[in-house]
């Protein structure tokens, strides 16, 4: 398919199956992940592939994240909403958590290593797309804590960069209208 036509039909479709996805298919995701643009060589880009039992792992370091927030976690109201946080990663077979690794090099700008695994967590959704699965892009505060990274094992000074939930899709989605750049654009020519 052409590129721009790819890009103009990708969309975030949050309604997946149960059915899991074949490991081999995500390492030809990220493998197009890493294909990204980036400065200095770097190789920033840190993947974790969560699957199976692995999701509640992730439910539960997403609600330990939230209840260090909680005067009284123990209460019934906020015990039913940590329950609820818990079965969120439940919601696909397979999410990638994608982070940036801070360079040991002194010229290298973390924003544009943050930069580069954006890039390729875009590719990873445009892979997806191409491969007719479905898969969604989120964060949320549990993305840019210290207790996260170092829960699933980045090392300490790495940036989340995002949750990709993948899976196949419940249902097609029709392509959404998308609008022209014009309005966000300026052009300087003389
Ligand atoms: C860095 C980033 C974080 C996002 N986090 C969330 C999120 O936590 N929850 C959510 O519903 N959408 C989130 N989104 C938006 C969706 O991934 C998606 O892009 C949006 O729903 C628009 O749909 P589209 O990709 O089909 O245009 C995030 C997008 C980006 C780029």
């Amino acid at each position: 398919m052409p590129v721009i036509e790819a890009i103009k039909l990708r969309n975030s479709n949050a309604l997946m199956t149960e059915a899991d996805v074949d490991p081999d298919v995500i390492r030809q995701i990220l493998d197009a992940a890493v294909c990204a643009p980036v400065h200095h060589r770097t190789n920033p880009w840190r993947f974790l592939v969560i699957r199976g039992a692995g999701r509640k792992k992730l439910g539960e370091v997403m609600a330990d994240h939230l209840a260090r927030d909680f005067d009284d976690p123990d209460s019934p109201k906020n015990v039913k909403f940590l329950e609820k946080i818990r079965k969120k990663p439940l919601r696909a077979p397979v999410i990638i958590v994608a982070g940036a690794a801070k360079s040991d090099k002194e010229q290298v700008l973390m924003v544009e290593d943050v930069a580069a695994v954006s890039a390729a967590c875009q590719n990873i959704l445009l892979a997806a797309s191409a491969l007719g699965l479905s898969a969604f892009w989120r964060t949320g505060s549990v993305t840019y804590s210290e207790h996260t990274v170092t829960s699933l094992g980045f090392d300490k000074d790495t940036e989340l960069v995002g949750f990709i939930y993948l899976g196949h899709p419940k249902k097609q989605m029709p392509p959404k209208t998308r609008q022209t750049a014009a309005e966000f654009t300026r052009w300087m020519e003389y």
